[in-house]
Order: structure tokens, then C-alpha cells, then sequence
């Protein structure tokens, strides 16, 4: 398989300062190695941004907080300000945190509130989308519109990472952010095409097609320079102020007249009230590693120990990677975790998780005692079908590691591709549609992906359930592997898939990213593997019983995730990045 992608690399502790664009065998690909510290994301501009405060002396979190804003500025399906996310961070010392800046709920949101007066999932009549054939419709109000705007948390984690476990001020690790947005970019053909292929939307919302669409109306082209004026005197507001710059003051101002003038009811009081919030992260054992991740309101860390827990019954590494007996086993340990995820997980401020249960060893016993080796259980053996609200795929995922053994495993979100498209008049910045993540109707249950379920149903303030799950995983006590990845429910298999990877089957970091995944969730009961599985194993895994699709939703091959990971040699010490060629500008930079 051939891929192309570019990595930024510095050897020697001399910076390259340009893209190598290259196409090779997959086969070949080795990680970017440096010896001090390293960062990987799905963008160069970011990467290099972060790669150099590590340069400067800053630390690992200085250089995760330089790349979430320069991500804002450069990767705008993803990359925000005016969304929500989690931070895991592991210091040199022991000591990890998980920082939980997820959006929530405004104060005036009810559970109904996506509902019609027939009790009908509403439409946004000022818009229209087309779907994957063409069709033309109006998104739900849960998707596009004012309304599915979450207060936004990532401006609230970053700062508050940076005062608790950074050294450099705010404004030093905005300055690559403000700088991108006020002197411009030049777009890779990749961001260009992602742009142009939503600008229909755009179009249809005054304040998003002032920033987000060429002034001539005409497409981006590879190689236009992208300035971001508004956006630009934003960030210098957080520069100068820190999370007051976004939370009060004119940026806080704007938002509320935008949602006044548009039918949104998040106001001044939900974003001085917004906090991110410092919690204690999930922590399992895996065959003598200890996985640290994100705890609720992600359902990421604990699905993913539950799986591990089931997973560690049986040798691996013996049965082979990626052959049908593992395939099996491991789509086996994905149902029955995601039917416990359905069941149980919610904002932990609001909802009483039996946690400690859920991850013990003797849950994973139980459930293993339930597993055929030669047949697919039927899901509905596990519960009625409950599946979730459906999430999309676009997040983005960013791992950094510093010449101390600081680590940092970030995943943040707009929620859907560009988030609700909406861009705050005069503030220069998109918005999310986490709202969606809710379950909207209470009660209702269906097969079409409602789930109405009261853990994760709307209350004013409470925190959307989500399957982002930043990891670090320790060997010896010292950092390992810091992996994550973007891809709604398929982000905590795909974070399982990094683990297995290298601890059951020995590859590198590049070969574990590199690798075709799989992903089940339960419901609905269905196998999505990626194009690489050798034909046979794919036969047999349907003799089995597994309804496989290879298919994504845009007709194309199945692509599951982008996890850019970075490794620790634990020999060498030796920085070892791994940007994922699932995405085309992904990066690995170090010194
Ligand atoms: O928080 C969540 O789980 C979803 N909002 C994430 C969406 C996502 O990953 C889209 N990804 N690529």
C-alpha cells in the first residue's frame, strides 16, 4: 500500500525546516526518532509550533497548549477555541492528571429542547445540507443551528493546564496561534478541499462565510494564504487576559449578541461560570503496563480498561495480529464494553457510575466466561439495543512528549466536521455542535442511533457524554506510549488497537498506527473493518457470525481514526513519533 504524507523532522537537534513529502511503502515507514522531546499532530503548522517552545525550553504541556491554539488557527474541521476536550498528563514525577474541558449544557437548556411541538427531532429551516448522495434536507437542531452550540471549555483546559503544569506565560504560547491567524497560512490542498466542500454551508451563515470562504466566493485553491483577522484579535484578547480574554470582556460580549441575534441561549453568566475541571484519571494494568485515561464524562478510559481487562485473558500475541481468532476475541471484548458503556456512563457531576466495578478484573472474567472462541455472540444477548446519538468523526488528537518525560496526550473536538459551521460574528471563531452528543429524545429508544436513556439526557450545565480517550501508558513506572485518536465511538477502539499493538504484537509505534483497525460498538451489530485484513481472515470472521463491512459512509473504503502517538524507547530514551497517513498533513516534529 502506498500512502503519502509529511512529516516535519529535526535530527540532531537541528530543526529541517521543510515538509518532506513522501511516498513509500506503508511497510517501510519507520517513526521520526529525536532525543529529547517530540510532537505529533495532524497538521505541520501546529506541530512545528509546539515542536519549537520545546526547543525554547518549554515543557510538554507549554508545547500542548501552543499546539491546541495553533490548531484553532490551522486545522479548522477541528482544531478549535470554541470547543470542548480532555487532557491527560503524566509529569516526569508520577503524578497524572486528567483535565476535563468539555463543553456543557447552557443554563437554560431543558431535555426536550430538540424536540418539536409533535415531539419530533426538529429541523433548522434557514439551512440546508445535502448528505453523502446529494440529498438535499435541513440539518436538526441538534447539529446546525445556535442552539447546538455547547458552552465551549478548550480555551478554560488550556489555561488552566498551562497555570497548573506549564512554565511559560499564556501569551508566549499563543503568540504561534496569533501569528498564523493575523499573518495567514498557505492552505495544503487537503485543508482547501475540506473548506470548499462545506462552503455551501458557509454560504447560507453570514459571519461563517465572511471568514471561512474566499472574499471572491471562488474555492480555495492549494496555496492560498488563509488570514484570519478576527480570530487573530481573539487569541491576542487570551494572550493578554488568559481564560478571561475568552470568558469575559469582548469575546463574551459577541458570542451572547450572537446568540441573541440567532436563537442561541448561551449567555455572559454560562461563560464566566464555565470551568474546566482537574480529575483523577482511569487507571488499569495491562500485562505489567499501568494505561492512565480520561475518566467520565469521557466513557474512553473505562471502555478501554474494560476491554484490555477481557483482552488480557488470552495470548495475543500467539493467536497473531490481526488474524481471525484475534479479530474475534477483540471484537468479542468491543460489545460487551460498549453495551456496559450504554448502560452506565454519563457526567460523573451528575450520574452514579459503578466505576471501580466496571473496570475490576472479575467484570472482565465474567464476560470472558461469555465468549465463544469460533462464534459471534448476538448483541442483543447483552442488553436491548441501545445504541447512542450518532457521533461524527471529526476531532483531532495530538500527543507530546519533553526532554524531562512530561507527557501529553490531547484529544479536543468540534464535535461534527467544522463543528454547528457557525463562526462568531466578529470573533473570528467556529463553534461546536457538541450538544448532539446528548441523547435528545428521553424515553425514546430507536434502531436508527436515539437512545433515551437518563444518564446522558440534557440538564442545564452537565457535561455530553463522549468517547475521547487520551491515554499514556507507563512501563517501569516511565512514560511508554501516549495515543489517541479522533473518530467518535471508533476513537476508544482504535485507542485500544495502539495498546495491542505494541505491547501484544512488538511493532513500532509506526507500524501500530499504521495498521488496519477494526471497530464494533455493540449496536448497531456490525464489524467495520479497514481495507489491509487479509481477505481469508475477513471470510472467516463471516463464518463466524460477524456482519463485516468494509464500506464508509461516503461509499469508499472504511477508514477508522488518526492516532498520532509517540513511544518512548524505553532502552534509548529515544522520542519516537508516529503521525497517522490516514490524514494527509499529520506531523511528528522534535529536537
Ligand atoms: O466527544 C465525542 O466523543 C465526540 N463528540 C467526538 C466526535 C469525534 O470524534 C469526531 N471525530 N473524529
Amino acid at each position: 500500500m502506498k500512502t503519502r504524507w509529511s512529516v516535519f523532522s529535526v535530527l540532531g537537534g537541528c530543526l529541517l525546516s521543510l515538509a518532506l513529502s513522501v511516498s513509500v511503502d506503508a511497510a517501510s515507514r519507520k517513526p521520526v526518532a529525536a532525543p529529547h522531546g517530540m510532537v505529533v499532530s495532524v497538521e505541520t503548522q501546529a506541530t512545528q509550533a509546539g515542536a519549537e517552545i520545546l526547543k525554547k525550553g518549554g515543557n510538554a504541556i507549554d508545547a500542548a497548549v501552543a499546539v491546541g491554539f495553533a490548531l484553532a488557527v490551522t486545522q479548522p474541521s477541528a482544531g478549535n477555541i470554541g470547543g470542548g476536550g480532555f487532557m491527560v498528563i503524566r509529569m516526569a514525577n508520577g503524578n497524572a492528571v486528567a483535565v476535563d474541558y468539555r463543553e456543557k449544557a447552557p443554563g437554560k437548556a431543558t431535555p426536550t429542547m430538540y424536540l418539536d411541538d409533535k415531539g419530533q427531532a426538529a429541523r433548522n429551516p434557514k439551512i440546508t445540507t445535502k448528505d453523502s448522495q446529494g440529498k438535499e434536507s435541513n440539518p436538526f437542531t441538534n447539529r446546525i443551528h445556535h442552539l447546538a452550540i455547547g458552552v465551549p471549555g478548550t480555551v478554560a483546559g488550556l489555561t488552566l493546564a498551562l497555570e497548573k503544569y506549564g512554565t511559560m506565560p499564556i501569551a508566549q504560547v499563543v503568540q504561534p496561534a496569533v501569528d498564523l491567524a493575523e499573518k495567514g497560512f498557505i492552505l495544503t490542498d487537503n485543508i482547501a478541499n475540506g473548506l470548499n466542500q462545506v462552503s455551501y454551508i458557509f454560504a447560507q451563515i453570514p459571519a461563517s462565510k465572511k471568514v471561512m470562504m474566499r472574499a471572491d466566493g471562488k474555492p480555495w485553491q492549494a496555496g492560498d494564504r488563509w488570514i484570519q483577522k478576527d480570530l487573530a484579535e481573539t487569541l491576542k484578547r487570551i494572550a493578554k487576559e488568559g481564560r478571561d480574554g475568552f470568558y469575559k470582556g469582548k469575546t463574551a460580549e459577541l458570542i451572547e449578541i450572537d446568540m441573541m441575534a440567532n436563537g442561541g441561549i448561551i449567555t455572559r453568566e454560562d461563560l464566566a461560570n464555565y470551568q474546566a475541571v482537574i480529575r483523577e484519571p482511569i487507571r488499569a494494568k495491562y500485562r505489567g503496563h499501568e494505561i492512565i485515561s480520561m475518566p467520565p464524562p469521557s466513557s474512553g478510559g473505562i471502555t478501554l480498561a474494560m476491554m484490555l481487562n477481557i483482552l488480557e485473558g488470552y495470548d495475543l500475541q500467539k493467536l497473531g495480529h490481526n488474524s481471525s481468532k484475534t479479530l474475534h476475541l477483540m471484537t468479542e471484548a468491543m460489545r460487551r464494553a460498549f453495551a456496559d458503556r450504554a448502560r452506565h456512563l454519563g457526567d460523573p457531576d451528575f450520574v452514579e457510575m459503578p466505576v471501580p466495578s466496571l473496570i475490576s478484573k472479575d467484570h472482565a472474567a465474567q464476560y470472558r466466561a461469555t465468549i465463544d472462541p469460533y462464534y459471534a455472540s448476538r448483541s442483543e444477548k447483552f442488553g436491548p439495543q441501545l445504541t447512542g446519538p450518532v457521533e461524527s468523526t471529526e476531532t483531532t488528537h495530538f500527543s507530546v512528549v519533553d526532554q524531562w518525560g512530561n507527557a501529553v496526550s490531547n484529544t479536543y473536538t468540534l464535535e461534527g466536521g467544522y463543528g454547528s459551521h457557525i463562526v462568531i460574528e466578529g470573533a473570528g471563531f467556529l463553534t461546536n455542535n457538541e450538544m448532539g452528543d446528548f441523547n435528545s429524545k428521553p424515553g425514546t429508544t430507536l434502531a436508527t442511533g436515539q437512545i433515551g436513556t437518563p444518564p446522558n439526557t440534557i440538564q442545564p450545565n452537565k457535561r455530553m457524554l463522549s468517547s475521547m480517550t487520551p491515554t499514556i501508558v507507563t512501563k517501569d513506572d516511565k512514560p511508554y506510549l501516549v495515543v489517541g485518536s479522533p473518530g467518535g465511538r471508533t476513537i476508544i477502539n482504535t485507542t485500544l488497537q495502539l495498546i495491542l499493538n505494541v505491547i501484544d504484537h512488538k511493532m513500532t509505534m509506526q507500524e501500530a498506527v499504521d495498521a488496519p483497525r477494526l471497530h464494533h460498538q455493540w449496536f448497531p451489530d456490525v464489524l467495520n473493518i479497514e481495507n489491509g485484513v487479509a481477505a481469508d481472515v475477513v471470510e472467516t470472521l463471516k463464518a463466524m457470525g460477524h456482519k463485516v463491512n468494509m464500506t464508509g459512509f461516503s461509499g469508499g473504503p472504511y477508514v477508522q481514526g488518526d492516532g498520532h502517538s509517540v513511544m518512548i524507547d524505553p532502552k534509548t530514551g529515544q522520542r519516537l513519533g508516529a503521525p497517522d497517513p490516514r490524514s494527509a498533513d499529520s506531523a511528528a516534529s522534535g529536537h
